[in-house]
């Protein structure tokens, strides 16, 4: 979390770039940065499409105050030390760059407390220098603030589009980046409205709702090494494709052109293993180059077709090939079932478990329900297990038993990766 200034054989092994080419640009920067802060809520607030105005506000770790300054400084990142330090990377910014872009071309003010800090410290930049600093009482967290972006470099001003335009290029960058961080709350005001307020999300289906304000059908297909997970529109109409790799927005022209195919709105996740992705083919790390690509395109063709046979009247009753189904791990001290089921590893109390299953499924009444049931401690099958947790999909209550009793507890996977060091 120490803020570095990388030396200078480090430095000339980055591909530099001109990153910040409009506010939607500056948005994913600082996005990205609260992303890595840890942060569990983010919020945004524009001003005429962010030309005049761009706020970014996190509740993450915040940067020690001694640092502030020299995060704005080129070269200045506290997400890698050395040569190595790169090839082990998950996090989205690298080459600490894109502060210092964005302070030398508009007027800026950063807020930011340190999690071990009592106090955070405020700086006022105007084109890279710092005109003013001082303590400020605030939680921990960061607040970057972007006023008049361009302000001294007309030209590039002038070819900002129109408000409405950058506005929409925003909405965009703050959709991809909600989409791919289902765990985060996002919330979004513009031109002093309230335009997004998303809580955080049990999983990428539920975060596509509540992103794309659509019903969505979920997918998920596995060719190993590759693992593919659609989430589609129930509606068609409206066209819009969204690509993520290993968790993060990219471009990829042909599997997008691919994914338009379908006709509605489209959310794709894919996991592969890092050395078939080459991600830092662009400076601005969003075209990536697959080397799999066909066998993903195989996979996206058969996913679709699923989802055309789903939905066919006659077929309904068919049960879906694709997996819905909790993926069964293994029981712990007779007591707990361990599953995984979407984005979470699932730990299932058998008893309250076959208590529901029994309740809801043969009627009983609640204490008739609790007396048949499994009891904790007792040696199940892995068939049996299985059938609960393929019963426990089917439910109406599926979070609590007939007395009230918390069914399971989970852990969202992109935390666990989180502490291996791995990206989810
Ligand atoms: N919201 C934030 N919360 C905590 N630390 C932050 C935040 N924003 C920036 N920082 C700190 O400032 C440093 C510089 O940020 P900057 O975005 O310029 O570089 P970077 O993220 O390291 O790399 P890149 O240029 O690829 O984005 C970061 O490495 C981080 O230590
Ligand atoms: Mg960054």
């Amino acid at each position: 979390m120490r803020i570095n200034l990388l030396p200078e054989e480090v430095k000339s092994h980055i591909s530099s770039g001109e990153v910040i080419d409009g506010p939607a640009e500056c948005l994913k920067e600082l996005l990205e940065n609260s992303i890595d802060a840890n942060a569990t809520r983010i919020e945004v607030e524009i001003l005429k499409g962010g030309k005049r105005y761009i706020c970014v506000k996190d509740n993450g770790y915040g940067i020690p105050s001694e640092d502030l300054p020299k995060a704005i400084m080129s070269g200045a990142t506290s997400k890698i030390r050395t040569l190595e330090d790169l090839q082990n990377l998950n996090t989205y910014g690298y080459r600490g760059e894109a502060l210092h872009a964005i302070s030398l071309v508009s007027r800026m003010v950063i807020r930011s407390r340190f999690y071990q800090e009592e106090t955070g410290r405020e700086l006022r930049i105007e084109g890279g220098k710092v005109i003013a600093q001082r303590e400020v009482g605030m939680p921990v967290g960061t607040q970057v603030e972007v006023y008049d972006l361009f302000y001294n470099v007309p030209v590039r001003r002038s070819f900002l589009g129109s408000e409405d335009k950058e506005r929409r290029r925003i909405y965009r960058v703050f959709k991809e980046l909600a989409l791919a961080n289902p765990h985060i709350a996002f919330r979004l005001e513009a031109e002093g409205r309230e335009v997004f307020n998303i809580k955080p999300a049990k999983d990428l289906r539920d975060r596509s709702e509540d992103v794309l304000r659509q019903k969505m059908e979920y997918i998920s297909l596995e060719d190993p090494p590759v693992r593919v997970e659609l989430i589609l529109s129930l509606e068609k109409g409206k066209r819009e494709s969204y690509l993520f790799v290993n968790g993060r927005p990219v471009q990829n022209k042909k599997l997008i052109e691919h994914l338009k195919t379908y006709g509605g709105i489209t959310v794709c996740h894919l996991q592969i293993p890092p050395y078939l992705v080459d991600v830092n083919v662009h400076p601005k790390k969003t075209e990536v180059k697959i080397h799999l690509e066909g066998r993903v395109r195989e996979l996206l063709k058969k996913a679709f077709n699923l989802r055309h046979k789903h939905s066919l009247p006659t077929l309904a009753q068919e049960k879906p090939e694709y997996s819905l189904e909790p993926e069964f791990i293994g029981i712990i001290d007779n007591t707990v079932i361990v599953a995984k089921y979407g984005d979470y590893l699932y730990f299932f109390d058998q008893h309250l478990l076959s208590e529901s299953y029994n309740y809801e499924f043969k009627g009983l009444n609640e204490d008739k329900a609790c007396k048949v049931s499994i009891k904790a401690g007792e040696r199940l099958s892995v068939q049996t297990a299985r059938e609960l947790l393929r019963g426990w999909v089917q439910l109406k209550n599926k979070e609590s038993c007939p007395h009230g009793r918390t069914l399971y507890y989970r852990v969202y996977l992109g935390e666990l990766y989180k502490k291996l060091g791995r990206v989810y």
